[in-house]
């Protein structure tokens, strides 16, 4: 039987085109073997898993990120693209959608603003943060993890760093979800992308108020940063301003949400491996980073190639996409020893959770510092963390993953 066919009879193999799988890890494992660089109906693309490859074609110019989201939305039938032209327009200014000249240019200014100062005067407050979630949550004895923490303190965080009113916090996390869900489905579906674009107004006039006041009247906060931020006489104009700032915040907090939930799951998985960070604390920088690989927050990311091309034996064409699964990636045998099992105090750890290259994660420091204190303060204050309901069922998305509800015994 042909490879395609072969795996297209694969259940796993199908719920993971689709964005419904619980566990894609045995389908990573038999893609890696079997079909490394293989052509996948369901994403319309190559879907890379080995290590190896994902490594390379992160660093590959002829791999670029420009046109992804054209190559997407293309499959959309004609009217709606037409329908969901400003949203097309909107997506173009996120910076992990430029390619340089542009992309450069843009990243050198919101660096300028977003500075290790930056971050790591964020520490007290998420510190406080974290205390003040567990401190409502023991009220009650229990919580459900996903929404009352993990989506909840990166919203806030990400809300405080760029100066968005934390009343406003509940609204931004229902936009973001919604343009999200719309990248998540394999092949688009048009009536997401309609409500993406809904979104993405919204969220654009919001963004747009923010900043308006701002420019009246700057504060301390990454929003002011980027209003002034300024390299060589050349500025954000405000059109890449507002794109920048919704982009922040969608990026910013999602993303997080997913690892705290994911390593919480993970622990909580390996019993033994929670106890010896309880004992031995210092290694929890190490423990987030294998969170990171173990369930990564991100299974992929999307490439096309800007010309023809051959990777590990296989010829892409241009213009044809790229699915590099940083997800199966962190999982080959070839690269870490034993991949399914956590070890928190694993080194080296080369991972590709945060991506590489010139699109390497701005918010790392940000989602890294957050998820030291967060699990820090988890681990101090409840003894005893014990999963109410181990039924977990997860999120529906090819690239974002993460259990969808997490109840938790506190006592
Ligand atoms: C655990 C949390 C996070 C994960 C796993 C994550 C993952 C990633 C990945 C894989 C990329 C590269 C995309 C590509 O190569 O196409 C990326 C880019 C980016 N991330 Fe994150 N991210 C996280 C948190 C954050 C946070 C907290 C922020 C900001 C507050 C942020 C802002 C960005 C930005 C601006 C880019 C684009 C960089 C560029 O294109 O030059 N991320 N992230």
């Amino acid at each position: 039987m042909p490879v395609t066919q072969a795996f297209q009879n694969d259940p796993d193999y199908t719920a993971l085109c689709c964005g419904r799988s619980a566990d894609p890890y045995a389908v990573y494992r038999r893609l890696r073997d079997e079909d490394p660089v293989h052509w996948s109906e369901g994403f319309n693309g190559f879907l890379l898993t080995r290590h190896a490859d994902v490594y390379s074609a992160l660093r590959d110019p002829r791999l670029p990120s420009g046109g992804r989201l054209a190559s997407y939305m293309d499959q959309l039938p004609l009217t709606v693209q037409q329908e969901v032209q400003p949203l097309r327009e909107h997506y173009a200014t996120w910076l992990v959608n430029l390619d340089p000249p542009d992309h450069t240019r843009l990243r050198t200014l919101v660096s300028k603003a977003f500075t290790p100062r930056v971050v790591e005067g964020l520490r007290g407050y998420i510190e406080q943060t974290s205390h003040a979630l567990m401190d409502t949550a023991r009220s009650t004895g229990q919580i459900e993890f996903v929404g009352q923490f993990a989506q909840a303190l990166p919203a806030k965080v990400i809300s405080k760093m760029l100066g968005v009113p934390p009343q406003d916090s509940p609204q931004f996390e229902r936009w973001s979800q919604v343009i999200s869900d719309f990248t998540g489905t394999g092949r688009p579906r048009p009536e997401m992308a309609l409500a993406a674009q809904q979104a993405v107004n919204a969220m654009s006039q919001f963004v747009k108020q923010l900043t308006d006041q701002r420019r009246r009247q700057p504060c301390d906060d990454l929003l002011s940063g980027l209003v002034s931020v300024e390299e060589r006489g050349d500025k954000l104009s405000e059109h890449e301003l507002v794109g920048m700032c919704v982009f922040l915040l969608v990026a910013g907090h999602e993303t997080t949400m997913c690892l705290l939930s994911n390593g919480l799951l993970a622990l909580l998985q390996f019993p033994e491996q929670m106890q010896r960070l309880r004992d031995q604390p210092e290694w929890m920088p190490a423990a987030v980073e294998e969170f990171l690989r173990y369930d990564s927050p991100l299974q992929h990311q999307v490439r096309t190639a800007r010309e023809d091309l051959e990777i590990s034996g296989t010829r892409i064409q241009q213009g044809q996409r790229v699915v590099l699964l940083l997800g199966a990636a962190n999982r080959d045998p070839e690269q870490f020893h034993e991949p399914d099992r956590l070890d928190i105090g694993r080194t080296p750890n080369h991972h590709l959770a945060f991506g590489l290259g010139i699109h390497y994660c701005i918010g790392a420091p940000l989602a890294r510092l957050e998820a030291q204190v967060a699990f820090k303060v988890l681990l101090q204050r409840v003894p005893n963390l014990r999963l109410l309901d181990p039924d977990v069922r997860w999120r529906e998305h090819t690239s974002m993953r993460h259990p969808r509800q997490l109840h938790l015994a506190l006592s």
